[in-house]
């Protein structure tokens, strides 16, 4: 006997509500199939993102009973309540159509963080390397795995409070990219995760970590820029 899970689905922009849905449950369905069940058996018209369905590309993120998750790598049976399922788009963005957010702000923030590799090595310089064991690839390592799903910044309350907050994936890159010695702009970039909406504006509670799917620690990467924020320009002054 097939048993059914109660899925409540956000449909709408900003303004609409949830519609309800009946989907069959199998063994080892995650919340992805859920969506893409509805959409291709119920209701042609939902409007939902992904591309990898493996946990790589980071498009599939969305609320699912209150708490921002990659969708498709989360089980339906690790968050479904009494058999009910309530998924809605990410918080802190704007909704486009149903399940989709803009992601424009999200990057534009990576892009204020100074989050592009800017190195000095031209193509017909031999390969820049990275010492493995060196303290600043360590300071690095984790924080390059991040796949931008948006599921830290979806859960930051500093970010609701003052949208214009960096956010914590756009500073986890922005540490990557310091503890980089290959990369020529790190003045540059210091002092653009140091001001008023940055690194400093951070409360610390450390939502963003418990969070990452990916099992990153923004919170420390942004502790770390915290500290050498305060280190470096206090000694350029
Ligand atoms: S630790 Fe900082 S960046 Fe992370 S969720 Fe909290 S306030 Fe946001
Ligand atoms: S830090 Fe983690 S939660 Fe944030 S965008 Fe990267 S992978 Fe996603
Ligand atoms: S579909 Fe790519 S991370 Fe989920």
């Amino acid at each position: 006997m097939t048993t059914n899970l109660e899925v409540k689905v956000w449909r709408g922009k900003e303004e609409g509500g949830l519609v309800t849905y009946e989907v069959p449950r199998f063994e080892n369905q995650t919340v992805l199939d859920v969506v893409i069940h509805i959409q291709r058996n119920i209701d042609p018209g939902l409007a939902y993102r992904y591309a990898c369905r493996v946990g790589m590309c980071g498009s599939c993120a969305m609320t699912v009973n209150g708490v921002a998750r990659w969708t498709c790598r989360t089980h339906v049976g690790k968050v479904a309540q009494d058999g009910k399922l309530e998924i809605a788009p990410l918080s802190n963005l704007p909704v486009i159509k149903d399940l989709v957010v803009d992601m424009t702000e999200f990057f534009d923030k990576w892009a204020s963080a100074r989050g592009s590799f800017k190195g000095a090595k031209t193509r017909y310089d031999d390969f820049a390397l990275v010492e493995p064991g060196s303290p600043e690839r360590r300071n690095a390592d984790e924080g390059i795995e991040c796949i931008g799903c948006a599921v830290c910044y979806a859960s930051c309350d500093v970010v609701t409070w003052r949208p214009d907050f960096l956010g914590p994936a756009a500073l986890n890159r922005a540490w990557t990219l310091i503890n980089d010695v290959r990369d020529v702009t790190q003045d540059e970039r210091l002092l653009a995760v140091s001001g008023d909406a940055g690194c400093h504006a951070c409360h610390t509670q450390g939502s963003c970590t418990e969070r990452c799917p990916k099992h990153l620690a923004p919170t420390a990467a942004i502790a770390g820029l915290k500290h050498l924020s305060i280190t470096t320009l206090r000694r350029h002054k």
